[in-house]
This record gives C-alpha cells, structure tokens and sequence, in this order.
C-alpha cells in the first residue's frame, strides 16, 4: 500500500481536537482513508453496516470496476480467463498469483487429481439426513466435517497445512457435491476416476451409474468448466468476508470454509441463481412472456417484496462481465442440446430486455448479475434447481481459500471484532419478578 500525499482531516463542530487520517492509494480503485487510529484519539467509531463504505483489508486478488462492468482476477480479464484457461489453472493463478506454466500445471492437476476421493466414513454422514434434505444444509455439513479427518492440515498457520488444505478442499468439492445429488436421487455415489479431468471427473460423478458406460459431452464438459471458473472468486463479498473473519479466529480451514458456504447459501448471495430459477418457472407457469409486464410492475410495487432475482449487485452498476459469458455459454449449451428454442432462455432474454428499459431498473443501475443465466445453463446440463448454489460453492472454494491464505499470510492480521452503536437500555436493576 502506498500512503498518499493527500490527507484527510476531521475536525468536530463541537471545538473537538481535530485529526488527519493518512489515505492510502492501491495499483487501481479508490483510496482508502485509514482510521485505524481514530477510535484510540477520538473515542469515537465509524458507521458502515453492510459496509458500503469500508474497505475491510487489502487484496491483491480479484478487483472489480464496477461502474465499467470489469472483473480481473489477479489482474487478468475474466473474458481472457473463460475463453483461454480452464478451471484449474485459474485455481494455480488464484492461489499463487500467476498462472502456472506446463509443468506447474501439469504437477497442481496430478495433486488435485490424487486428494479428489473423501474419507470412506463420509458416507455415513449423508445417512443421517433426509434423502430430500437441502444439499446446502448437507455441504455445510460434510465440509465442516473434513476438519474430523485431515488433522495433519488444520493448522492455519502453517505454510505446509494451508497449501494440503487447499489441495484438499479444492479436490474433494466435486466428489462431496455430487455424493449430495447421489444421495438426494437415490443412487450409488460414483467415485472419482483419475484419468479424467476436473470438470469431466464431477460431470461423470454426477450422471454416471454402474449400470452403463457414462459418456461426457465435452460442450457440457467446458460448459461447467466455465461456471466453474466464473464463480471462482469476487473480492470480498459476504461468503469471502464470512471466511475472513472466521479463519481469523486461527480456527481450521475447513471449518471456515464451512462458514462461507452456510453464508453463501443466503438468496441475496450465492442463492440467488436457484431464486432466479425458480422466479423464471413461476413465471413460465403464470403465462410466460405475456405476463412480464405484471411480474415487473410487482417487483416495482416496493410492498411486493417481490425482486428480480438474478439482477442488481452492490458493486456492478453495470453489466456484470460474467452475466455475459454466462449467456453466451448458455447459447453454446442450448445449441448443443438441441434446445435453441427453450422458453426459459427466451423468456429469460425477453425479461432482461424489458428490465434494461425500464426506468426502474435504469435509475437504480440494476443489471444482471452472475445469476441470471446461470440457472438456465445448469438446468440444461441437467443440475437440479436445488444443487446450483452447491456448486456456486464447488466453484468459490478456491477464491474463499485464497483470500484466507492472503489475510493468515499477512503479518499485520489480527482477530476481527466490530464494534457498535448501542442503543438499547441503559444499566438498570432487576426488580423480584413480583413487582415486574
Ligand atoms: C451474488 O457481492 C458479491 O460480489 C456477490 C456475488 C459474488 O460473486 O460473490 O456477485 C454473487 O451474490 C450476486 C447477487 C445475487 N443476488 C441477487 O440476484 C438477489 C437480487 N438482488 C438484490 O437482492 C440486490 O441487488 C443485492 C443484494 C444483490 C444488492 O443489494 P444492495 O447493493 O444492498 O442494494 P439495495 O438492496 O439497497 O438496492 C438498491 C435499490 C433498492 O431500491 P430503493 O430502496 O432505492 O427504491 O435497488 C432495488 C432495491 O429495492 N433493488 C432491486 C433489486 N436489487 C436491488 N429491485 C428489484 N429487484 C432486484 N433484484
């Protein structure tokens, strides 16, 4: 970080001693004010909930310019990620801050490929659940039970421990996913097979069975690898900061990646791309794109409590760059199946038509954001509803790993603790419950 020449200085209208507070410039973004001192000089705090003001730490991973509809992971464009890597190489880029060369590639694919299986006992925690149980609730389940297993990985602090806890996670995702949708469809889990790639080995887990030779589509194949690769990582969005705050506990990795995917679950986040789904069917059912006018003027009816699902993000105010690639992918996906004319993708497109005209939306520079599309893909690779935000999941591990390891590996890092305003009773004495 380089401090700025530029000061800011606070000063109180009520005669209060004022303060200047050194600004701090990044490679690109806005500055930052740091008010790391001004509780211990003032005695006051700043005030910031849901943090649309505050930068939490800094990052060298992703950025994304929001009003140019831009995302950079390690500086790289995501459109020259999507269209010129795959996912694991985007894992080497995330994790070690530059893409890998042949033999760095070939050595991280042969480590992922050696820790896809899971500990034979995991089986015996998706007993325990309703086969209709969410696979949300299961994931965060089996994720957080992996720290049961891997005791020779969960010291945070340890360089070596970090970099098996990422191989780990990163490689055992797909196979507890897909044990998920195994268990929630009544059929044999599938175990990974080595000779196939990342994307290929989940896809084969996924839809294989024992009783016929499983052939993947390499459309579908890159299809995934592309999801898989724009969800990978997104600055410091509320999973992110979840894991953040607690790894910074020193607790186990699995444990906080446990953490962001209970957090990514929420429909505001990681959620939204099964809502969004869901919203396009109800639709679909109540008369399709005929009726695209009465859902908008519902989500405009603030007491509706009715949102386009899938739109609207707190940093792109813009289209958002995957929104994008998520659609061309679903063009390539649609075609492959042979279902250019899917009503769910043209009333999706229709609906995003009319969105992008309508003032509401304009005013409030409410886009698509990753999650509009990325539903109608899923579905067409034939991923039910229910298990999309696993995958969001699936996907985001690295990036939840990477920003852990950034912020453990930095020496200036301590436990996070907010403070508050508080504006509830004052100190009081309790009263003999006879007089209360
Ligand atoms: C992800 O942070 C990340 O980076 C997340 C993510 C990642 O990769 O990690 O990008 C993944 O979570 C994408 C976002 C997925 N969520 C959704 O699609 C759910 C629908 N979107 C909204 O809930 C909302 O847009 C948020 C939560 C995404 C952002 O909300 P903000 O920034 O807190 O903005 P806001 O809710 O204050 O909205 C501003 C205005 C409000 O209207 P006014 O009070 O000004 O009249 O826009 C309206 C909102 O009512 N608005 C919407 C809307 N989103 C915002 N109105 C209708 N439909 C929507 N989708």
């Amino acid at each position: 970080m380089t401090p700025s020449d530029v000061k800011a200085t606070l000063s109180f209208s009520d005669g209060s001693p004022s303060m200047d507070l050194p600004i701090f410039k990044g490679t690109v973004g806005p500055d930052v004010i740091d008010i790391r001192k001004l509780y211990g000089q003032t005695g006051k705090f700043t005030y910031d909930p849901g943090f649309l003001s505050t930068a939490s730490c800094n990052s060298t991973i992703t950025y994304i310019d929001g009003d140019k509809g831009e995302l950079l992971y390690r500086g790289y464009p995501i459109e020259q990620l999507a269209t010129n890597c795959d996912f694991l190489e985007t894992c080497y880029l995330l994790l070690n801050g530059e893409l890998p060369n042949g033999t760095q590639k070939d050595d991280f694919v042969k480590r992922v490929t050696n820790h896809t299986m899971v500990n034979e006992q995991m089986q015996f925690f998706l007993r325990g659940f309703r086969r209709d149980a969410h696979p949300m609730a299961v994931l965060t389940g089996l994720v957080g039970a992996l720290s049961a297993f891997y005791h020779d990985s969960t010291d945070i602090n340890n360089p070596e421990h970090r970099q098996v806890a990422a191989i780990r996670l990163i490689a055992k995702m797909p196979t507890l996913v897909a044990m998920a949708y195994k268990y929630a469809v009544g059929q044999p889990f599938v175990y990974p097979k080595n000779n196939l790639s990342y994307s290929e080995n989940f896809m084969h887990m996924m839809f294989a069975t024992p009783c016929e030779e499983y052939k993947v589509n390499d459309v579908l194949v890159r299809a995934m690898d592309r999801i898989f690769i724009l969800h990978a990582d997104h600055e410091q969005n509320a999973s992110t900061s979840t894991v953040r705050l607690c790894g910074s506990s020193g607790t186990n990795p699995f444990a906080a990646i446990a953490a962001g995917v209970a957090c990514l679950w929420g429909p505001a986040h990681g959620g939204a791309n099964e809502a969004a789904l869901t919203m396009l069917e109800e639709i679909q059912r109540n008369g399709g794109i005929e009726k695209i006018g009465e859902f908008i003027s519902q989500v405009k009816d603030k007491n509706s409590g009715v949102k386009l699902m899938g739109f609207g993000h707190r940093v792109y105010k813009n289209y958002d760059p995957r929104a994008k690639l998520m659609r061309e992918t679903c063009h390539e996906v649609l075609n492959e199946l042979g279902l250019q004319n899917d009503p769910l993708f043209k009333l999706a497109m229709a609906l995003e038509k009319i969105a992008l005209e309508d003032e509401y939306f304009v005013s409030r520079k409410l886009y698509p954001n990753v999650d509009f599309y990325s539903g109608i893909v899923q579905r067409a690779i034939g991923i039910p509803v229910s298990l999309f935000t696993a995958i969001f999941a699936l996907a985001r591990t690295v990036g939840w790993i990477a920003q852990l390891n950034e912020m453990i590996g930095d020496p200036e890092y301590k436990i996070g603790r907010p403070r508050q305003l508080f504006v509830g009773a004052e100190k009081r004495d309790i009263k003999p419950i006879a007089e209360r």
